[in-house]
């Protein structure tokens, strides 16, 4: 690694990967990947975390945590945070590196973050903050920016929209602001954006690809319990009645209490109905906020279901995960893939990129099928 690790610091542009075959490494010429956040809340404290983190993990097989550690010679140190926007008082004006762990962020630190000369600019409001979140996030008095002068300045090419799920008029509004600087929009938050026909033309016409609704986890509550659906009625048990409910201590789950219980229940229903080839009785969705939990999140599964001779069976399980981390090796997936389709000038709405990391795409697929038709798709 020593012949790439100089010419990284030769050129701040672009830097040199290595790709290990047996009795030989080769260098690869990767460009950055420019990206811009819009909230720097708990999920931007991990996805900007984790590129100091994987930095020098040069194996897939040492890589402990990502999926993949390298996409198409793109590894997660070619990310590159080139603007951030957020309107908490105790982040807009930080360089992101000390943003990251302002509060009310409460999520894991993973590692020292250094200074990225990416200072967090004051964004539009909007309808950014509920009156159940107001008690910790104060809203900046600084003036806010122009958005879509500050990417085109910053030479964002993807923009990744991490605001809270009940901001749908500024998660709107800030796609707008995308468009306008020629960013390619990933939506994290289950604002329907990616999956609105609207959204997609707009996107098609201005030539960019766009990606989304709502990321699901690496080692989410909808995957997993997609996953035991799809297990139990593969083995040939008959599910009468399943429940998915989860608590969470991050702002976002307090958000989510006044805001988007209704729309999270629906978008988590419809992805665990997809799993089944039948309909049943489903009930998938976050119920409470409990403040001690911090960014931890408990989530709760029960399957109830028949099988040989109609004996009854039912599953309890609890799954005990930290939220921020959970999006990481996805986000990455996403990243890298959204930066590929702009290197193979795809534009508008990306149906596979989307089904394999969303919960709410354009086009839903089963899990297996999403993943190796994302495989296929970067492979090209
Ligand atoms: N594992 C995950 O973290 C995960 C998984 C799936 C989806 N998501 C989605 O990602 C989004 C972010 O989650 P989070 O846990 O980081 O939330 P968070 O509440 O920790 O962070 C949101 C950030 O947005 C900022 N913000 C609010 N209004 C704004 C505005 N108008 N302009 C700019 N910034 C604004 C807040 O100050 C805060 O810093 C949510 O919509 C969530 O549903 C996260």
């Amino acid at each position: 690694m020593k012949v790439a690790e100089t010419l990284d610091r030769i050129s701040s542009i672009n830097i040199f990967n290595t790709i290990d075959i047996p009795h030989c490494s080769w260098y690869v010429f990767m460009s950055k990947i420019k990206v811009a956040l819009l909230g720097v809340g708990n999920c931007a404290s991990g996805i900007v975390q984790g590129v100091y983190h994987y930095m020098d993990v040069a194996k897939e097989e040492e890589a402990v945590g990502l999926k993949n550690l390298f996409l198409q010679g793109y590894h997660p140190r070619d990310i590159e945070f080139v603007s951030a926007f957020d309107i908490e008082t105790g982040k807009v004006g930080k360089d992101l590196s000390d943003a990251i762990f302002s509060p009310p962020n409460n999520t894991t630190k993973l590692v020292d973050v250094p200074k990225m000369d990416v200072p967090v600019l004051k964004g539009s409001v909007l309808d950014g903050v509920s009156d159940s979140v107001k008690h910790i996030i104060k809203i900046s008095e600084s003036p806010e920016v122009d958005v879509a002068q500050k990417l085109r300045e910053s030479n964002a090419e993807i923009v990744i929209d991490l605001l809270p799920s009940g901001a749908k008029e500024a998660s709107r509004w800030y796609a707008q602001e995308s468009l306008e600087a020629g960013c390619a929009f990933i939506n994290a938050t289950p604002v329907f954006i990616a999956s609105d026909v609207k959204w997609g033309k707009r996107f098609t016409k201005a030539k960019l690809p766009l990606v989304g609704d709502d990321l699901m986890d690496q080692v989410g509550a909808t995957a997993l319990h997609k996953t035991l659906l799809k297990l139990l009625s593969d083995r040939g048990v008959s599910i009468s009645e399943t429940y998915q409910l989860d608590v969470g201590g991050g702002a976002e789950s307090l958000d989510t209490l006044e805001r988007t219980k209704e729309v999270k229940r629906i978008v988590k229903t419809k992805a665990a109905e997809t799993a089944l080839p039948y309909k049943t009785s489903i009930v998938a969705g976050s119920t409470d906020y409990v403040d001690f939990l911090q960014n931890r999140r408990d989530s709760y599964f029960w399957i109830k279901g028949l099988y040989f001779g109609r004996t009854p069976v039912e599953l309890d399980v609890r799954l005990n995960t930290i939220d921020a981390p959970n999006a990481g090796s996805i986000l990455y997936d996403v990243i890298r893939g959204v930066k590929i389709a702009l290197d193979r000038g795809l534009i508008g709405p990306l149906p596979i990129v989307s089904a394999y990391a969303f919960k709410h795409p354009p086009q839903v697929m089963p899990l297996t099928e999403a993943e190796q038709s994302f495989d296929k798709f970067i492979a090209g």
